[in-house]
């Protein structure tokens, strides 16, 4: 196996194709540990794994403990409410303590964009030669869906090879609060990558015209894109018009705690619009791959009867390929701590 490059995990933006093939293959085989009967392995033992979560979580928490148990690691997790962050500890001195107890991976979820970036300077600046995983920052970044989003949609398009390059070409439509949506950020990075093109469909208010040139802009933290040629990203205001040359469809719930202001003229208008429901679907002249990040409002962006009953709905795969995914990156980053 190739070395791996990065020793913090914060963006999508910097990844290499071969970086991204190599989590793709090490998931799959972590896949098949998965579904053994024997499910651990030694490959992290005596290591140390922090989960820093200043923000709710179920899938992202969870699986990330899961991956780092898996891997027979140590695991230490943080609970706000019960934290001295009650007494005016700062998030920058919490990982410090967490550092100084010998974490060798901090695993962060932060309402404010870029902290996990911050900490990860401070970090290094101070001497500590921890890896830094951002579990979703703000509307920023959040590199481990947009991984486990991407290998759904390749096991579904490329069940055998597992090639992220039968992408080229699809059109990966995403619907919903682009705006406030770090799921969708790192979609767009992981997805063009392999030359998907997408399209964002909602109301100006949450899709502005300007994502349209998300790509051309400077690279999150100064980080040159190794991506030459990516695929191109086009708005859309109208579902209906857009269902019909999807090739698959991420849908994603509306961030209200993110808003500040009211942008929506009525819940109910919303729905009619952008809810995926089976009717809109039917446009389609294939059953696409639909995907939704979660947590989920059923009827509000994606209806039941697809959550429930549409086959080709794998939101039960994107919370199952978290696990080998999560076990991949903390794998990865256990191998940079080693050579440095
Ligand atoms: N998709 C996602 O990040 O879900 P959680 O907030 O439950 O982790």
């Amino acid at each position: 196996m190739n070395s791996w490059p990065h020793k913090h995990i914060l963006t999508l933006a910097n990844f290499s194709k071969e970086d991204f093939k190599m989590v793709i293959d090490l998931t799959h085989s972590f896949n098949s540990v998965s579904n053994a009967d024997i499910k651990n392995l030694p490959s992290l033992k005596g290591f140390l794994v922090t989960s820093l979560f200043f923000e709710p979580s179920t899938r992202t928490k969870n699986s990330f403990e899961l991956a780092a148990k898996r891997l027979s690691a140590d695991f230490l997790s943080f609970h706000p409410s019960s934290s001295s962050l009650s007494k005016g500890e700062t998030y920058l001195d919490t990982a410090r303590t967490y550092c100084s107890m010998g974490s060798n991976i901090l695993i962060i979820r932060h309402s404010t964009n870029h902290s996990p970036f911050e900490i990860s300077q401070y970090l290094d600046s101070n001497g500590f030669k921890t890896s830094v995983l951002s579990a979703g920052d703000g509307f920023n970044s959040h590199p481990s869906q947009g991984l486990l989003d991407l290998y759904t949609l390749t096991k579904f398009f490329s069940p055998i090879n597992l090639d992220p390059n039968i992408l080229f070409n699809k059109t990966i439509l995403i619907i919903g609060d682009i705006l406030h949506s770090r799921v969708a950020r790192s979609n767009i990075w992981s997805l063009t990558a392999f030359g998907a093109n997408i399209v964002l469909c909602g109301p100006e208010t949450l899709v502005p015209e300007e994502f349209s040139n998300f790509l051309n802009h400077e690279s999150p933290y100064d980080l040159a894109d190794p991506i030459k040629n990516r695929g191109k990203i086009s708005i859309s205001r109208s579902l209906e018009k857009s269902i019909k040359n999807a090739d698959g469809i991420i849908t994603l719930r509306l961030q209200k705690e993110r808003m500040e202001e009211n942008l929506l003229t009525s819940m109910q208008s919303y729905s009619d619009d952008y809810c995926l429901t089976t009717q809109k679907l039917d446009i389609c002249s294939q059953e696409i791959p639909i995907l939704h990040p979660g947590p989920l409002n059923r009827d509000v962006e994606i209806s039941s009867q697809i959550v429930d009953r549409y086959p080709n709905c794998l939101i039960n795969d994107q919370v199952a390929n978290g696990v080998p995914v999560r076990m991949a990156l903390l794998y990865l980053l256990s191998k940079v701590r080693i050579k440095i």
